[in-house]
């Protein structure tokens, strides 16, 4: 059936809204429609198309995919070369300066000339690739290979939604557009999870997944890679008056609906170069992909023209490169070590290195399913990564140069499930990524940081006790637990003197400050102490469920998830805390010489409701143990008696509850469950333990 002119005409318009709603989506990043309106576009449009096959145009959104695996990418001859840019390595200030005198000579200004005027823009780490526009149609797409002739990559590049399969506006009979392809890391990441989901090979980076993804032979395959694009230049060229800057030029791009990055500047000379180059630095981690340098281009086109090309590089643009992040080398061996939470963190050993404009002989591994996932062995060559301040991290290893079958690297064996610093147990929650070592306070490794926090402002709040104090006092041995800080025989006056930074007065005033901070509240006793997961927040709950230290150090992991907002997780935290022998003895010296409002919750019953009440305990409750449901009792003001009388206020029954329970019913008196108990204990409202403004702060 020939289409009517209605339908020539809904399906252009179909085209059009499709077009648009692509380019704000993949080139703006700001959607214009919901993507179920989106899918009812496309479906009607394809609906329409199928029924008459004779409107299907090339550059119709509903081709972007499709069509049959090739038996290998055809060679494409470029019309204008593909060429490379030089690369100037040194990556100070001085490779701008040497970049600006080169064209300066070649121009033959000398010093009283104006500055040169160049665009500045990132050198994308992608690949190069030409788009060619006939009559405004993408009809090739073909990558660089040797810069004369390429690869027809043309159905694959099609199924990028950020690559415009017709222009905007009025565009010239012929125009070939340069840019690159590249992958986003956040893209690449997920790629990457996707591909070992379904057991396939990871990617080592975004360049090689691009890469990998752009010349498939089967272009769904592409399809569903998430590809991205930006354009920097031009090739062949009919009919259209080029504008006469490369700025204008981009400009252009950008107005027929490519790509263009926003970062990119006109700058005057060598210093304004160099300011761009280090305010993209600055920005290089934040940048959603790679980057491995800038780019300065002579702005002016007819001064292009006449600087021309020296050995297939032009004379008018350098790459202006950043140190490598990226680089490999052995891996020799992997160590483990103690992190400040007790994190058992693996760090790969490597042949010293240079990445990043440093020496690396160490990376993270982060922990042992990255390196299980990963499949990094020992002996293998590996990616390393660098990236501005952040710790060096094995990428992945090159599976290609690797020698035989190594054994796979297993972390709790490796260590024997005992911390390496402290010999504690080291354990890993089932659902949890990072083993750890449990030995909180005691572990060396993680005293430090222990003994700061413990004297933060937020915890007992010990004025004066620094890092700079903290590291001496550890490094010399004189503190190991929090408990030690009482001790006047490690820490006094005299001792804290011979420190560096330490006058006799700053010290007389730091053993102020830790006797000042022996008055505290059971709630900042808690949050010092600290416990995985458990923050302030938590210790003021732990602190007014429990009333008192002992309650809590008996409770567990049941009688904890009893506390409003403990849930398995920190109940868990706690648990394994308290469980430790090391923990138990510090917490037990702390008490010694601590003080606190004993059973704060008790003396200070809101409504007194519960003041002075007896409560008898029979049979067995559902989580409580009868110490635990005792504590609670007590906490706030109750009292816990062993048989049932006349003055029996409350019987808290559970399972198998014998002859008291008899007894109570022939009383008539009031008879509860560990849930109504808990209720009731919910329901007086204890007094804050900590009348710091803080509490009220948080609780308002
Ligand atoms: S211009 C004649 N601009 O770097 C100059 N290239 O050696 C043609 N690249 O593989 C290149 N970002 O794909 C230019 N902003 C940019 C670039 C860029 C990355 C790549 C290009 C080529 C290599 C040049």
């Amino acid at each position: 059936m020939v289409a009517s002119t209605e339908i020539r005409a809904r399906v252009d318009a179909l085209r059009t809204e499709l077009q648009r709603h692509d380019y704000a989506y993949y080139v703006l990043n700001d959607p214009a429609v919901p993507d179920a309106e989106y899918d009812r576009l496309f479906r009607e449009l394809q609906a329409l198309e199928s029924a008459h096959p004779e409107l299907i145009c090339p550059d119709s959104p509903t081709q972007r995919v499709g069509g049959q695996p090739s038996p290998e990418l055809a060679a494409v001859q470029h019309a204008v070369p593909m060429l490379s840019i030089r690369t100037e390595t040194d990556t100070t200030d001085q490779g701008a300066v040497a970049f600006d005198a080169r064209v300066r000579r070649a121009l033959g200004l000398d010093d009283t000339a104006p500055p040169v005027v160049y665009a500045a823009e990132l050198k994308f780490d992608g690949l190069a690739i030409s788009l060619r526009y006939e009559q405004g149609v993408l009809v090739l797409a073909a990558t660089r290979g040797d810069g004369s002739t390429g690869e027809d990559v043309t159905r694959n590049v099609r199924t990028l939604r950020q690559i415009p399969l017709r222009l905007h506006g009025a565009p010239p009979p012929v125009l070939e557009v340069r840019g690159e392809i590249f992958m986003r890391r956040d893209d690449f990441e997920r790629l990457n999870v996707a591909q070992e989901a379904a057991g396939q090979k990871r990617f080592v980076n975004p360049r090689n997944a691009a890469a990998g993804s752009l010349r498939q032979l089967d272009p769904t395959i592409t399809a569903r890679r998430p590809l991205s694009f930006f354009a920097y230049g031009l090739g062949e060229v009919q009919g259209w008056a080029v504008p006469d800057t490369h700025s204008g030029v981009l400009d252009a791009l950008a107005a027929f609906g490519l790509p263009v990055c926003e970062h990119r500047v006109r700058a005057a000379g060598p210093q304004e170069l160099a300011c761009f180059h280090a305010d993209m630095a600055a920005l290089r981690e934040s940048l959603p992909f790679d980057i491995d340098g800038v780019v300065y281009k002579v702005d002016s086109i007819a001064r292009q023209l006449e600087l021309g090309f020296v050995s297939r590089e032009p004379r008018w643009a350098v790459a202006h490169k950043y140190p490598a992040q990226e680089v490999a080398t052995r891996l020799l061996g992997i160590d483990v070590q103690v992190g400040r939470t007790g994190a058992i963190t693996p760090v790969a050993r490597l042949e010293p290195v240079f990445v990043g404009g440093v020496t690396v002989t160490n990376a993270t591994l982060h922990n042992q399913g990255e390196i299980d996932r990963k499949d990094v062995r020992i002996g293998d060559w590996v990616i390393v990564r660098r990236a501005g301040d952040v710790i060096p991290e094995v990428v992945g290893p090159i599976v290609e140069r690797r020698e035989g079958d190594p054994a796979r690297f297993d972390l709790l064996a490796a260590i024997d499930h005992k911390c390496p610093e402290c010999g504690s147990h080291v354990v890993r929650g089932e659902d949890e990524a990072v083993a750890r070592c449990t030995g909180g306070l005691y572990c060396p490794a993680q005293c430090k940081q222990a003994l700061l926090h413990f004297a933060g402002r937020r915890a007992v709040d010990i004025d004066g006790l620094g890092e700079q104090i903290v590291n001496q006092l550890v490094a010399a041995g004189i503190v190991k637990t929090p408990a030690d800080l009482y001790d006047a025989a490690r820490v006094n006056a005299e001792t804290l003197a011979g420190l560096d930074r330490m006058g006799e007065k700053s010290a007389i005033n730091l053993v102020r400050a830790i006797d000042r901070s022996r008055e505290t509240t059971l709630a900042r006793f808690i949050f010092a102490l600290g416990i995985r997961n458990v923050g302030e927040t938590t210790a003021k709950d732990l602190a007014r469920h429990f009333g008192g230290l002992d309650a809590l150090l008996a409770a567990d992991e049941g009688a904890l998830l009893q506390v409003p907002d403990v849930g398995p997780v920190v109940a868990r935290c706690i648990v394994e805390f308290l469980a430790e022998d090391h923990n138990r003895e510090v917490i037990a010296s702390l008490k010694q010489v601590m003080r606190w409002p004993e059973t704060e919750a008790a003396a200070r019953p809101a409504d007194g409701r519960l003041a002075g009440k007896t409560f008898v305990l029979t049979g067995t409750l559902p989580t409580l143990r009868r110490d635990e449901a005792a504590a609670l009792i007590e906490a706030v003001g109750g009292k816990v008696a062993g048989s049932v009388s006349k003055k029996t206020d409350y019987v808290v029954a559970g399972a198998d509850a014998g002859s008291k329970l008899d007894k109570a019913q022939q009383l008539g008196l009031v008879i509860l469950g560990e849930e109504e108990l808990l209720e009731l204990l919910r329901q007086v409202d204890t007094a804050p333990l900590d009348s710091q403004d803080e509490f009220f702060e948080e609780k308002r």
